[in-house]
């Protein structure tokens, strides 16, 4: 037997959090019958379970990539907007899904799999995995504004996480800097700059915990070495 929202998730349908939100909705069925409630568990030889009427079932080989995102592209599955998606980019026999986002208009590296296990230590808060990101802003920064940065600056009355922050360069027009952060909340590094009245006119994530981009080309996919997927166990 196992949990309902871990078996979703080495199914390949989601991580785990949001395999609890698919069950909530309503969208997964056990034997045929809707099961909302979480903590449910299932007999993963035996039971039949579908996720929006489709079944799904444990895969027998688990795959990791690492995808170069381009900007335009939409971390999900289905766009509402009907925009392109990450997986128009990715190749796949195996049903994959993304580990953590990146906005629409973000670049750089995001993982893709179908271990659960995998997107949990990567995407949950505790595990402090650092992600870092090349930020190019338009004009100057002040060493001042450096440190609300690295302090954490206060959005709406709450401050948000502390950021190891380095400026890299400035060519006269924007300023590069480089930006890491261990927490992933929701288009923190843009919030972060928007409290400080900075444009951003290029994200880039180039590193989650010791795995580099690297010279990925943009839109194209890598299977993460054994060691790289070791280094987060
Ligand atoms: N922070 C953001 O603001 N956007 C991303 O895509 C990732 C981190």
């Amino acid at each position: 037997m196992m949990r309902l929202n871990k078996f979703l998730s080495s199914c390949g349908v989601a991580s785990r959090r949001k395999c609890d939100e698919l069950i909530s909705q309503g969208r997964v069925t056990v034997g045929g019958k809707v099961v909302q409630e979480l903590g449910v568990s299932v007999n993963e030889k035996k039971d039949v379970v579908c996720v929006d009427g489709e079944r799904v079932m444990l895969p027998n080989e688990l795959v990791y990539l690492k995808l170069n995102k381009p900007k335009g592209y939409a971390c999900t599955a289905k766009d509402e907007k009907g925009r392109k998606t990450i997986f128009d980019l990715v190749k796949s026999d195996v049903r994959l899904f993304n580990v953590g986002r990146l906005d629409y208009d973000t670049e750089g590296l995001i993982f893709l799999t179908n271990d659960g296990n995998f997107a949990n230590l990567i995407t949950h808060p505790k595990f402090h995995i650092e992600k870092e990101y090349q930020v190019t802003i338009e004009g100057e920064i002040k060493e001042s504004e450096i440190a609300v940065l690295r302090a954490g600056v206060v959005e709406n009355g709450v401050r948000m996480p502390k950021a190891k922050v380095k400026f890299l360069s400035y060519d006269g027009k924007n300023t590069k800097l480089s930006v890491v952060i261990d927490e992933g909340q929701n288009r923190q590094v843009r919030r972060m700059f928007d409290c400080i009245g900075k444009t951003i006119v290029l994200l880039k994530r180039i590193r989650i915990g010791s795995v580099r981009l690297g010279g990925l080309s943009r839109g194209k996919t890598k299977p993460m070495t054994a060691e790289e997927i070791e280094s987060f166990k």
